[in-house]
Parts: C-alpha cells; structure tokens; sequence
C-alpha cells in the first residue's frame, strides 16, 4: 500500500459537497463532519438560523472557511435551479451531493390524505430527482457521487408511516437505478438506510415529548443493537460512501439501523 493510502478513509479534503437538510439532524451531523475531514461544503435547509449555526460549526474546522449557504424550500424548482447554479458559480465544480433533506408524515392508507401524500413525496422524492438530474452534468465532469438519505423503512415494511415508506423504496430504486445510468461515468450513486436515529424528525411528524420518549424507549426491541442510534453514526457512513475509500461501491442501500434491517420482531 502507498504511503498515504491508510487515510482515505478519513479525508474528503478539497471535495465540493453540496449537502440538503443541513439545517438540523443528519445534514447538520454530516455537514458539521464533511468540515472537519476537509471537505469545501455549500449547505441548503429552508431555517437560514439554523443553518448559520451549523455553518459557523463547520468553519471552526475549517480554518475560519464558512461554508457557502444556499437556503430555500427544495419542493421550489426555481430554488433548486438556483441552488445548482450557485454552487457551481461559487466553486466551479460539484464532487459530491448528499441529499438528507426530508420529512416523515404519520397516517396509513385510512387516515392519510392526498394532501400528506403529495407533501412527503414532494420533499423525499421529487425534489430529490429534480436536484440530482441539475447536478449530474456537474458530478460527471468530476467523477464525483451521490449519497442519498433513504431509511430502513424503504427495505422493510411498517404500518402507519404509509407515505413515508413508499418514498423511502422510491429512493432506493431510484439509487440502484441512477447507480446503473452513471457507473459508465464513473459517478457513484449510494443510500444510507437508517434505523431510528434521534433527530426532530419524529416531533415534527406530530409526536409529543411523551410519545417520543416512550417510542425511543421501544427502540430496545426494534433494533437489535438494544438503543437508536446517532446522527454521528449515520455521518460517518456517509463520508465513508462519499469518500476515495468507497471507490468501487456503487448502487448500495446501506443499513445504519443497528441490525433492524434483518429482524423479524412480533
Ligand atoms: N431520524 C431518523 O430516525 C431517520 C431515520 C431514517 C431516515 N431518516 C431520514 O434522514 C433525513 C434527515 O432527517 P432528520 O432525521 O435529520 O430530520 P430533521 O432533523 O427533521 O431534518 C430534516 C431536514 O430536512 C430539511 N427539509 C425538510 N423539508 C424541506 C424542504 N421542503 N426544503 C428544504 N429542506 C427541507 C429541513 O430543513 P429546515 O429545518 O430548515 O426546514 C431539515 O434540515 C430525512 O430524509 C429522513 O427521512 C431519518
């Protein structure tokens, strides 16, 4: 092994990564990571506050370097039009894309209107296809990859999450296929599936604190490792798919679940 190659794993030094849902949770667990394995980040999320604090995380890891901050609501095509364009006018390039940004909606096939329907599929599926097309010219030039943010929820089924689940398998599909298209290009096209991992997603979908307590106190049982895991541990998957470690790895949707993926609980 050349000296040297040992770290690959551990640098995305100088990769222009564009990274959705960076404002909160697992955008900003990765953003805040990307930074400090030398990645050059360009950050969206719809609460500009939110996602200065994460910016300002990220700069001290990266000698001062804020990251390049293009907010807005992804379900705009204008918005993720202009997204594309300003990245690449600000660093000329794109080598990666992580798309995290999404929302988790309760309700089944009884309960969960066409509205909910359209919302989740709007945000998880639709602007995800929409902001990968934009930056496929560019991922092509650099060789680069994608690293969609998928859930165990797309491999396995659940009652009650209807939307959220059909969006999830739609982003799995969408990763093998689109790694499919690209590998002639050498562009990589990956998912990570996570388990539960503690975030807002699940208050925003409507749980209260009660219900949320007692739903990460379930998460014993449901995955196997005993807990719910961390956004730091989703990160790292992350990085490693985005990095010069995961160099012939294509078409994966990776579970970050703590076994939940291969459980079959009654
Ligand atoms: N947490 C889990 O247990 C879990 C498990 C499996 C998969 N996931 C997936 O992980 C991804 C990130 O979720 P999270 O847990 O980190 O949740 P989170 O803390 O609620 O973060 C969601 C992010 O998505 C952004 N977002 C939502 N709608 C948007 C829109 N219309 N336009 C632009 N940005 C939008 C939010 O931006 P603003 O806050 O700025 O609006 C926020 O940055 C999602 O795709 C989710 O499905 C999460």
């Amino acid at each position: 092994m050349a000296s040297g190659d040992a770290y690959k794993v551990s640098s995305l030094k100088g990769k222009v990564t564009l990274i959705t849902g960076a404002s909160s949770g697992i955008g900003a667990g990765t953003a805040v990571l990307f930074a400090k394995l030398g990645a050059a980040l360009a950050l969206n999320g719809r609460d500009v506050e939110s996602l200065k604090k994460v910016a300002k995380e990220c700069a001290e890891y990266a000698g001062g370097t804020e990251p390049l901050l293009v907010p807005g609501d992804l379900t705009d095509e204008d918005t993720v039009r202009r997204t594309v364009e300003e990245v690449v006018a600000h660093f000329g390039r794109l080598d990666v894309l992580v798309n995290s940004a999404g929302i988790l909606a309760l309700g089944g096939i009884e309960t969960s209107d066409l509205a909910t329907y359209d919302r989740v599929m709007n945000i998880n599926v639709r602007s995800v296809y929409h902001l990968t097309q934009l930056c496929v010219p560019h991922l092509i030039k650099t060789k680069g990859s994608i690293v969609n943010v998928s859930s165990v929820n797309g491999q396995r089924s659940f009652p009650g999450v209807l939307a959220y689940c059909m969006s999830k398998s739609a982003i799995d599909q969408f990763t093998r296929c689109v790694a499919l298209e690209l590998a002639s290009k050498q562009v990589r096209v990956n998912s990570v599936c996570p388990g539960v991992i503690v975030t807002e997603v699940h208050k925003r979908a409507g749980l209260n604190e009660e219900q949320y307590a007692k739903f990460l106190e379930k998460c014993k049982q449901t995955h196997a490792l005993g807990r719910p895991g961390e956004v730091d541990e989703v990160a790292h998957s992350i990085a490693f798919l985005a990095s010069d470690a995961a160099t012939f790895i294509t078409g994966v949707n990776l579970p970050i679940d703590g076994g939940r993926h291969a459980m079959c609980p009654r």
